[in-house]
This record gives structure tokens, sequence and C-alpha cells, in this order.
């Protein structure tokens, strides 16, 4: 088998980038270890940033965003007991975000895919990249029993976190940064309206909760939890009463209860690799950085670095020039960076260190103040949440 761009992994980069490849009649293949039914599922992400819309709509898979997704305007921050809404449009020249879950945009471009007949191959477990800094790199997978080989002439690593294809940046060339943070997330799915209309984020002494959707009949919240939490140790009951204690507010309110679907623990990291390129081999997505949730940048940033890489790959075919993809790295780094700090910044803003000491706790409280109470604080906050435009 060979093919101009081996994209390895089918979540939102890998299947993004083979779809943008094949708008622009770049020939592309997709290798994703799991199943379709599995990858379709996969409980992940909901907020889409403008520039993501805009990006899904071209490509042909934004109808059932545009009928599905709840556009919102802002998101309301809970601390001390009191409640401040973040005017998105008002800050911001007119942005917003998109509530529409990450499975969700996998299942559309799956079915564009499939109705194409792009190759996307599920359960084809790439072992390894090799030849990177030749002219023709190899994909070596596994699928159906037999060991197989996709020769390319580049391939994209789009296999998340814990793939294999950013292990074939050699150890010489590739600088990691990383932090880990000591509490994770318990993330709950319910059958039951949202008790709020946008997206609240709530710091208590108790820890921090996040009230999110995925429609009008079902909610997403997210529990502050300690790292190797067991979700078995958080019965339904426990998880409302506990929900209900860190968004209570002086003045009405009520978290509405209801039958919870799902439940899983996610660990927070921050990380990044430099550079995204080594050869002919690009890294996309979480593949190359991870951010902690608290922003809402991950899936995000995997599309914001599949643009920019289709693009360069267009070029390539337009012009013969490689300049564009020479900078792929240095372009997707500053803005990998600007949400690595973002999402830092809100993660340590509303979380509670389990060794934090009442200074610190203050300081949080002080922060979160002067972002309700400037509109150059609050400014800088609804930027970044709905995230820089697409240079
Ligand atoms: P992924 O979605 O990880 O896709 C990588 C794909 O590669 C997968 O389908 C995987 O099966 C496949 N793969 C892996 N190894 C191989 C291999 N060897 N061969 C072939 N295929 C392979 N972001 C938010 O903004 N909010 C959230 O609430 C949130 N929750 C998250 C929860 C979890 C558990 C995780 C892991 C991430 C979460 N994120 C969240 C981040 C967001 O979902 C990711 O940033 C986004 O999925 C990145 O997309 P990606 O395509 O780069 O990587
Ligand atoms: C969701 C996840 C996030 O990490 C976030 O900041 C906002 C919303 C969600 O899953 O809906």
């Amino acid at each position: 088998m060979h093919t101009t761009v081996g994209i390895v992994g089918g979540g939102p980069a890998g299947l993004l980038l083979a779809r943008l490849l094949r708008l622009r009649g770049i020939d592309c293949a997709v290798l994703e270890s799991r199943d379709r039914e599995y990858v379709e599922r996969r409980q992940r992400a909901g907020i889409l940033e403008q520039a993501t819309v805009d990006v899904l709509r071209a490509c042909g898979a934004g109808a059932r965003l545009d009928r599905e997704g709840l556009v919102h305007d802002g998101i309301e921050l809970r601390f001390d007991r009191r409640s401040h809404r973040i005017d998105f449009p008002s800050l911001t020249g007119g942005r917003r975000v998109t509530v529409y879950a990450q499975t969700e945009v996998v299942k559309d471009l799956t079915a564009l895919h499939l109705a194409d007949g792009v190759p996307l191959l599920f359960e084809a477990a790439v072992r390894a990249v090799e030849g990177a800094e030749g002219d023709r790199p190899v994909v070596r997978f596994e699928h159906e029993g037999r060991e197989r080989t996709l020769t390319c002439d580049w391939v994209v690593g789009c296999d998340g976190f814990h793939g294999v294809a950013r292990a074939a940046l050699p150890e010489h060339v590739r600088h990691t940064y990383e932090r880990t943070y000591p509490y994770s997330w318990l993330g709950v799915l319910a059958e039951v309206p949202p008790s709020c209309e946008e997206l609240v984020y709530a710091h208590s002494p108790r820890g921090f909760a996040l009230h999110s959707m995925r429609s009008p009949a079902v909610s997403r919240l997210y529990l502050q939890v300690p790292n190797g939490t067991d979700p078995a140790d958080w019965p339904d009951e426990r998880v409302w009463d506990e929900l209900a204690a860190r968004f209570a507010v002086d003045g009405d309110w009520t978290l509405e209860r209801g039958p919870i679907t799902s439940k899983a623990v996610l660990p927070m990291r921050s990380f990044v690799t430099e550079p995204m390129r080594h050869g002919r081999l690009f890294l996309a997505g979480d593949a190359a950085h991870i951010v902690p949730p608290t922003g809402a940048k991950g899936l995000n940033l995997a599309v914001s670095d599949v643009t920019v890489l289709a693009r360069a790959f267009a070029h390539l075919a337009r012009t013969g020039s490689a300049e564009l993809l020479d900078a792929y790295s240095d372009t997707c780094l500053r803005r990998v960076w600007r949400a690595e700090h973002f999402s830092y910044f809100m993660t340590t803003t509303l979380h509670t260190d389990p060794e934090q000491s009442p200074f610190t706790t203050r300081l949080q409280l002080a922060q979160l103040d002067r972002i309700a109470a400037s509109p150059h604080a609050a400014a800088e906050l609804a930027e970044n949440y709905t995230g820089l435009p697409l240079e």
C-alpha cells in the first residue's frame, strides 16, 4: 500500500486532516487502532471555538452541528457563594462558542469519509513509524491478524498522547515540557436537563466543579477528585450531593438530579513536545501536546494544528514550495503555548491543591474577583476561551 499522506490515528485530528486533504485532492489513508463504535462513543470534549466551527462547516461537516449545536454567549464563574457572568460577544468583538460533543464531530467526519471512499481502516494498530529522515517513510501496522506496511510521502501522527508516532522523533531532537496536577476530574453524563443555560465553572472550598451539557436533555458534569480515585467510590447520590455543595450560591438555584449513564476519572496533565516535525513526520493534536481540560482547549488545538498542516500540504501541491510545511511546527507552537498558559491559569485558579495554603486560596479569590470587577480582566479570559482566529 502507498499513499501521499499516511495518517496515524482516527480521532478528531486524523479524521479532520483526512477530510481537508481529500477536499484539496491530496491522497491519504487513516489507520485507527480501535473499532468504529469505540471511537464514536468515547466521551471527551464538548466546547468548540468559533474557528473550529468555521473549519467544520467549510469542510462539509457542519449540517448537524448547525442544527444541534448549542451556541453560547458566555460562561458563569461561581466563587465565594457568588455568581458572575462573562459575556463573550461584548468582550471579544462578537465571538461565541458552541457546545457540540467530540463524539458527534467524530461521527460526522467518519460518515463523510465512508461515503467518499477515503481509506479509513479501523482496528489497524500502528506499531511503528520508520524512515522519517528519508524520502519514503513507512508505517508498520497490524490489521486482521496480519503485519502490514503503508509507504508514504509524508506521515502525520494524530494518535493521541498514548500513540506511537511521537517515539519516532529521535531523543536528541525531541524536547518535552510537562506538568502533572495533584487532582483529577470525575466526569459524569446524566439524563437530566441542564440546571443552567450556560456552563458554570465553580471554585469552592470543597474543590472545583463544572456544569456543562450535551443537549437540552443531557447534562455533563465534572468534579475535582483526588488522583487515583475509583469511580466505584462515587455512587450517584454522592456525586449529586457533592456537586450541589460545590455549586451552592446565595440566592435561588437548584441542581436538578437524574440518572447517571457514565462515570470516568480523568487525570490532568500539561505536556508539549517540540518540534512538532521531524523529516517527513509531523505530529498533530494530543500526540504533540496535552492541556488540562479546564480551558476546553484540547480538541480546538487539534483542529487548528491540522488546519495549518492541510494548508501547508496544499501549498506544496500547488506551488512545489515546502515553506509552509517548514513553518508548521513554529506556527502551531505559538498557539499551543498560549493555550497551555490559559489552561494552566484556569486550572490553578479554580482547583484546590490538596496542599494548598489559605494564602493561595485568598490569591485565587482575589484573581476571580478581579475578573468579575474589571472588563479588561474579563476580556482576557473571554478572548482566550473563545479562541484566537486561525492565522
Ligand atoms: P485523540 O482523540 O486521542 O485521538 C487519537 C486516536 O489515535 C484515537 O482514536 C486512538 O484510538 C488512535 N490511536 C492511538 N494509538 C494508535 C496506534 N498505535 N495506531 C493507530 N491508532 C492509534 N478536552 C476538552 O477540551 N474537554 C474535555 O472534557 C476533555 N476530556 C478528555 C478526556 C479524556 C479521557 C482525554 C484522553 C482527553 C480529553 N480532552 C478533553 C482532550 C480532547 O478530547 C483531545 O484534545 C482530543 O481528543 C484530541 O484529539 P486527537 O485526535 O489529537 O487525539
Ligand atoms: C466540557 C469540558 C471541558 O473541559 C470544559 O472546559 C467545558 C466543557 C464538556 O465536556 O462539555
